[in-house]
């Protein structure tokens, strides 16, 4: 009971605490070409990640389930906003499900209320292989997440302080599980050394859910009597954590997610070398705020904005759109030259 208390806490306190618009991409800025010499009418949004083909390089990223009939209903309407959008879509730990079976359903929607789409699990580092590919088998998962979320962890007063024996754990959890397996963080971001890390283990895909979005130090201080406020500005801002990891291997397919919530921040993510856009805390709160049908038309409208940006950009598809050119300021520039990254690549 205690874990489904604590999806419900999270839902609740993240709607409170909402996004903290600190990601990073105010430093970013298109350079503007006159001539872009395509027509909006042709604009092909179909994305590539990781060997999954997907009708739109945007998903609903993990949220919830394991609470009851109450995230079961937010997860049917996640899945039916997906179903008529053509998203993909994450749910949310399923350790609820797999410590409770009676929590089963609320996962197992998503299925039934989308039997055609990209559906994607999600496990903690802490999972096994046989837990991963129960997870997996519950709602028929097409690939499927690890969060890495250490300092959401340290920060909630029930959750683990062990860490050791996670990279191991997803090495073979990458080998056994036979769909693609996502690595993400939950709103800290990754660093390049972690994204080498994980490469260096076989993981191909990683979300790397970085700062400036949903922030789950203040969420998990808000239930917490003793603050770690130092945790609540902790994080690689979003714009500078996929530049690191996609500097990592071209190999990789990086996914931007922390924070996003506008065509143009999806744009400017792609253009920083992202394969795919994953979108939590804004989707939740339209969907609270103003239910499924205009959960439905935000997502149109982010579509059908996003591909005027690509026609201003000339950008007739994702992979023209990853070629275009950025120019990259201010602390996200001072972060990435420390870094001992060259951010002129972007701007030639
Ligand atoms: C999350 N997130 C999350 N991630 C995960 O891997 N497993 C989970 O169970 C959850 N649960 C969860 C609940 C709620 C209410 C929210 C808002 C988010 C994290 C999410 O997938 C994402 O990584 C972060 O929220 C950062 O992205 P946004 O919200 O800034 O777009």
């Amino acid at each position: 009971m205690e874990r489904a208390q604590r999806k419900l806490d999270h839902i609740n306190i993240a709607l409170k605490t909402g996004q903290q618009r600190k990601s990073g991409f105010e430093d970013v800025s298109f350079v503007h070409q006159s001539l872009p010499g395509i027509s909006l009418d042709n604009v092909d949004i179909t994305a590539e990640i990781g060997g999954l083909t997907l009708s739109s390089p945007i998903f609903i990223n993990a949220m919830t389930g394991g609470g009851g009939l109450e995230t079961e209903k937010i997860n049917r309407e996640l899945a039916i906003a997906a179903r008529e959008t053509g998203m993909a879509m994450a749910v949310g730990s399923q350790m609820g499900a797999i410590k409770d079976p009676s929590q089963e359903a609320s996962y197992k929607v998503v299925r039934q209320e989308n039997p055609n789409g990209i559906l994607i699990g999600n496990l903690g580092g802490e999972a096994t292989v046989e837990q991963a590919k129960r997870a997996s088998d519950m709602i028929e998962a097409d690939a499927f997440q690890i969060h890495i979320n250490a300092i959401q962890e340290l920060t909630m007063p029930e959750g683990d302080r062990d860490f050791a024996g996670i990279l191991s754990r997803i090495e073979e959890i990458n080998k056994n599980l036979g769909v693609p397996l996502i690595i993400k963080e939950v709103g800290f971001g990754m660093s390049k050394e972690t994204v080498e890390q994980l490469h260096s283990v076989g993981v191909s895909i990683i979300d790397v859910g970085g700062f400036g979005g949903t922030n789950f130090a203040r969420i998990e201080n808000e239930r917490r009597s003793k603050i770690l406020g130092y945790f609540n500005e902790w994080g690689i801002p979003t714009a500078a954590s996929i530049v690191e990891a996609v500097n990592v291997s071209p190999a990789l397919s990086v996914v931007g997610s922390g924070g996003i919530q506008n065509p143009l921040e999806i744009a400017k993510s792609l253009a920083l070398g992202a394969s795919g856009i994953g979108i939590a805390g804004h989707f939740l709160k339209v969907h609270k705020e103003s239910g499924l049908e205009q959960l439905i038309r935000e997502i149109n409208y982010i579509h059908d904005d996003f591909k005027i940006i690509m026609t201003a950009l000339g950008a007739i598809n994702i992979s023209e759109l990853r070629k275009a050119k950025v120019v990259i300021s201010g602390d996200t520039y001072h972060w990435l030259t420390q870094r001992g990254i060259d951010c002129t690549s972007y701007a030639k």
